[in-house]
């Protein structure tokens, strides 16, 4: 058979084993379900498809599910996020990975249908802001003749729609086949989770789902705490700057947003923030940072865009801000900036994923991944121990799910409190975390089992 993955270079794979080696060691969630199911292999005959950024702990997982049994083929969810090395390991491992850093869109959306080319299709997605599954769905309306949006980014459409014309010229009625032997999907982040109550809404999600994202483990980790390392680390490696005394203003302060505040507030920056909603402002508020209008702070050194919202940061926005301000997201899609609006404009490229852009007035900005996701574009995302405790639950989500399938409609499901807390108990040890143990007479005062869950579901943590 010709070779099946698609890498930048895979010489660089020795280098990719050995940051592997290293993730491994800050990585205790994952290597703890190997040791407990790496026997019993709970996700032989599942044959998933991976749509989830290629990286070193991307790569662990991936390692991950193959030792528990499942076949694997795997592509990014963004254009930029890839390191290559990493991709090179997992191809070199035998495990078919479609993925380069900078990759085009149109190679994008072909790589995802190539990472759905095992011989029989699918059976399971991995997904990261859904495009696995929108693109099955998308695919399988197309089939039937319906209209194949909304899709994310007005760009992204054509290309989607290109390659599904190509898919179904190839393979007639394949979407619909695979649509319909998928067991289940498991969700990472707040963008697709969005999308998939979305299809529950409108009768149209046809497997079940589990929103990996609202495992307490996950959004209150990865997003926040996540943010709070990679954020900054992104911004630096891009442009060098000084971030002490410099004004930021962050805009949406829910986890992702909270996360980027604390980053920015740690290397020293003056932060301000902005919200739609009350109890969000009110946290920020209370939290130290001012809460402000963008409109009246253009005149700020940075801009971070934080909400999985659209056109948060507007062409009207950037006309106004001050001599090389850094405008950059870390949201799940580039539509928070209008990147599209500066299409017309003089771009100067400085390095990959820096673009320096002269406004009408004369006054540059400096715009980091082109507006997607930037601690992942600029800088190499979260580091491991936090990715850990989400890939864990990726992991526990995709056994649920292949082996519990019965018990599931076709609805979006959250991880019970059970595993969230197991996912964090697997996470003490490394970092020598101590437990307190409740005598029983404790418990039955507060009302719960000695060995746990330690809180009532409407618990926020
Ligand atoms: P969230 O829902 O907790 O927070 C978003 C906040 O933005 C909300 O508080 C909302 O009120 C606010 N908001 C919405 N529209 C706004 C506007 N026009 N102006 C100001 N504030 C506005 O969502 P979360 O979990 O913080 O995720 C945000 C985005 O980040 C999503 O797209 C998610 O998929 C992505 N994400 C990115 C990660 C990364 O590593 N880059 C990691 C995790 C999530």
């Amino acid at each position: 058979m010709s070779q099946d993955y698609i890498v930048k270079d895979i010489a660089l794979a020795d280098y990719g084993r050995k940051e592997l080696d290293i993730a491994e060691t800050e990585m205790p969630g994952l290597m703890a379900c190997r040791v407990e199911y790496g026997e019993s292999k709970p996700l032989s005959g599942a044959r998933i498809v991976g749509s989830l950024h290629m990286t070193i702990q991307t790569a662990v997982l991936i390692e991950t599910l193959v030792e528990l049994g499942a076949d694997v083929r795997w592509a990014s969810c963004n254009i930029f996020s890839t390191q290559d090395h990493a991709a090179a390991a997992i191809a070199a491992g035998g495990t078919p990975v479609f993925a380069i850093k900078g990759q085009s869109l149109e190679e994008h959306w072909d790589y995802l249908d190539r990472s759905f080319q095992f011989a029989d299709g699918p059976n399971m997605i991995l997904d990261d802001g859904g495009d696995a599954t929108l693109y099955v769905l998308l695919g399988a309306r197309a089939e039937a003749g319906e209209e194949i949006i909304p899709v994310p980014t007005s760009e992204e459409e054509t290309v989607i729609k290109a390659q599904i014309a190509k898919r179904m010229e190839q393979s007639p009625g394949w979407f619909t086949k695979m649509r319909d032997q998928i067991k289940g999907v498991s969700e990472e982040t707040t963008t697709g989770v969005h999308r998939l109550y979305d299809l529950v809404k409108q009768g149209q999600l046809p497997f079940p789902a589990i929103n990996v994202n609202d495992s307490v483990t996950k959004s209150k980790f990865d997003n926040k705490y996540g943010c709070k390392e990679s954020l900054v680390d992104g911004i630096r490696r891009a442009t060098d700057t000084m971030m002490a005394g410099k004004v930021a203003v962050v805009m949406g302060y829910g986890d992702v947003g909270k996360g980027s505040a604390a980053s920015l507030s740690g290397a020293g920056a003056r932060v301000k923030v902005t919200e739609v909603d009350p109890i969000c402002a009110l946290q920020a508020a209370m939290d130290g940072f001012e809460v402000v209008l963008l409109e009246e702070n253009l005149d700020a050194d940075i801009f971070i865009t934080t909400t999985g919202n659209k056109d948060v940061i507007r062409i009207e926005h950037m006309r106004e801000m001050k001599d090389m301000a850094i405008v950059g997201n870390i949201g799940h899609f580039d539509n928070e900036i209008q990147v599209a609006s500066l299409k017309n404009h003089k771009w100067t490229n400085i390095k990959e994923q820096v673009d320096m852009i002269e406004m009408p007035s004369g006054n540059r900005i400096i715009l980091l991944s082109e507006g997607r996701l930037l601690n992942l574009g600029n800088a190499t995302g979260h580091p491991s121990f936090v990715m850990s405790a989400s890939f864990t639950n990726q992991v526990l989500a995709q056994i649920e799910l292949w082996t519990r399938n019965e018990h599931y409609e076709n609805d979006v499901y959250i991880l019970p409190k059970h595993l969230d807390e197991k996912v964090a108990r697997l996470h003490l040890d490394r970092i020598g975390v101590k437990l307190t143990k409740m005598d029983p007479d404790q418990a039955a005062y507060i009302g719960v089992a000695p060995e746990g869950p330690f809180k009532p579901e409407h618990y926020r943590y």
